[in-house]
């Protein structure tokens, strides 16, 4: 009954292309609650947890090194305030949109209500690149790791099934490692082998969709436990690098100098072109903060708490990264970074063989949760779409005893194991920040349109300074997205017209609000 006269009101709005999704529908279809829904088990320290699940990971433990190292030297603090004040502005607009329209489709739904069904699938289409193929780079990120540890600890794994198809490995000290990270005239010399498939990605992917399956508590109840592991880990680094750089003053000082290493001729090698360059690699750290929303259906409170769960992990991450970051670089001069695992490297350097141990498992089970809560992202994003029409109706089949959407967790699941074992990471990771910066464009654009077009819904919350803060969102995100390469464009590009064939032999055909 419920469900025919949220059909009859969706179809009241105009139809073709930009048909909306009026806001009335949607949040009737948040507001139901029985065996056919998602559960709401989830409270303002779960969806802190989750934010912070989905932000910290490969950006900070990996990423964090390279971009000191090659763009932007001890001025990486700096590209972490750009990029977190331009995440920030991004994160005011979508706690407004998660405490307005608390529904799991997040940015998709948010497209729907504010510029139409075209742009509505654009987005839903594009977070894939977000969740998906976001988790599938996590996924080889946690493989790496979990391969270095099971080595350190003498776990032979056959060096085959460790990475992607045709990627060539060395065994240098006795460790298998891609054969680019060792000096180019040692690699004929040393055993190889060209590995097939990344079976420890594909296992990591299968493991967590199983638990997502299981159920939304169990899933957000295992991530904040992990949570405080990867908090906690930070922290001790935090603290023994200060104590570190607190003893070794000069030290310390001949690192950070020059804070901004002068520019050595080429765009985005040092100087400030350095630091914007700099924030564009390591965006990739704080991306996450927004699959809070995806949660909102699920969430007991979503309109007081999706802003805290959004902008409570985004603020506190930020200011994780910013110390950590500027500690590593005193600890270690940045031209030593280029390495795998530079928080690691920084435990090695003062001297504490634990720590790198710590920092190590620390990573690893930092990795595991940011692949929980992006598969949940994705799953929670098909489920909306299918209940618009836009996917089949299977992907919205609720599980009647777990209560979460397994049809499209498992589907999801099986099609990002294949990614992660058979995808190169860096590939995958590009993509990951240029769809993500997409759909931080459009909600931060959507925010200002929703401002103008109906000024007199209750919002909760309300991003403060509209039209600036939104604005400003945009104009970051474009400017981060400018220093993604051209193969980049050209693969999202691609990514996009494949999405709007399937829109226009699918999706248009079935949407309720056409029909
Ligand atoms: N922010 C997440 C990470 O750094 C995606 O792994």
């Amino acid at each position: 009954m419920r469900s025919t006269v949220v059909v009859a009101q969706i179809t009241t709005e105009k139809r073709g292309l930009l048909a909306r999704k009026p806001l009335q529908a949607i949040l009737s279809e948040s507001e139901r609650e029985d065996e056919h829904s998602l559960k709401r088990a989830l409270g303002p320290v779960n969806l802190v947890a989750l934010g912070i699940g989905a932000i910290i990971g490969a950006g900070i433990f990996v990423l964090t090194g390279t971009a000191a190292a090659q763009y932007a030297g001890p001025a990486i603090m700096l590209s972490f305030i750009l990029a977190g004040g331009g995440c920030l502005f991004a994160g005011l607009c979508y706690a407004e949109f998660a405490s307005l329209i608390p529904i799991c489709g997040s940015a998709y739904t948010y497209g729907y209500a504010t510029l139409g069904e075209i742009f509505a699938w654009i987005i839903g289409w594009d977070l894939i690149l977000e969740y998906a193929f976001g988790a599938a780079t996590v996924a080889s990120g946690w493989s790496a790791n979990v391969i270095l540890l099971a080595q350190h600890l003498g776990i032979t794994i056959p060096p085959e099934l460790t990475a992607t198809p045709g990627s060539l490995l060395v065994q240098y000290n006795g460790i298998w490692v891609p054969a680019a990270s060792v000096p180019e005239g040692l690699v004929a010399s040393l055993p190889h082998v060209t590995a097939s498939f990344n079976l420890i990605a594909f296992l990591a992917i299968c493991m967590v969709t199983t638990i997502l399956v299981i159920g939304i508590k169990e899933s957000a109840n295992l991530n904040t436990a992990i949570v405080f592991v990867k908090v906690g880990t930070v922290l001790v680094f935090i603290g023994i690098a200060a104590v570190y750089v607190l003893q070794h003053p000069a030290l310390a000082a001949s690192h950070w100098h020059p804070f901004v290493p002068p520019n050595i001729g080429e765009f985005g090698r040092y100087g400030w072109s350095g630091v914007g360059r700099g924030a564009a690699v390591i965006f990739f750290a704080y991306i996450g903060f927004d699959a809070v929303s995806t949660a909102a259906q699920e969430a007991k409170n979503p309109q007081r708490d999706m802003p805290v769960g959004i902008l409570g992990s985004l603020i506190i991450c930020t200011i994780l990264y910013i110390v950590t970051s500027g500690l590593l670089t005193g600890v270690v001069s940045y031209k030593q970074l280029n390495v795998a695992a530079p928080v690691a490297f920084g435990m090695e350097a003062i001297g504490l063989r634990w720590g790198q141990y710590l920092v190590l498992i620390g990573t690893i089970m930092g990795l595991s949760t940011v692949m929980l809560v992006m598969l949940l992202g994705q799953s929670r994003v098909f489920f909306s779409m299918s209940k618009d029409g836009l996917l089949p109706q299977w992907a919205g089949a609720v599980h009647p005893r777990f209560r979460t959407p397994w049809i499209s967790s498992i589907l999801v699941g099986a099609f990002v194991a294949v990614f992660a074992a058979t995808i190169p990471i860096g590939i995958l990771g590009e993509l990951v920040s240029i769809g993500t910066l997409l759909a931080f464009v459009i909600v931060c654009a959507g925010v200002w349109v929703l401002r103008v077009r109906r000024p007199e819904l209750p919002r909760p919350f309300q991003t403060p300074l509209v039209p600036l803060v939104p604005i400003l969102g945009i104009f970051i995100s474009l400017l981060l997205m400018a220093s993604l390469p051209l193969d980049t464009w050209l693969r999202l590009l691609i990514w996009l017209v494949v999405g709007l064939v399937i829109y226009f032999t699918y999706g248009r055909k079935h949407s309720r609000a056409q029909n």
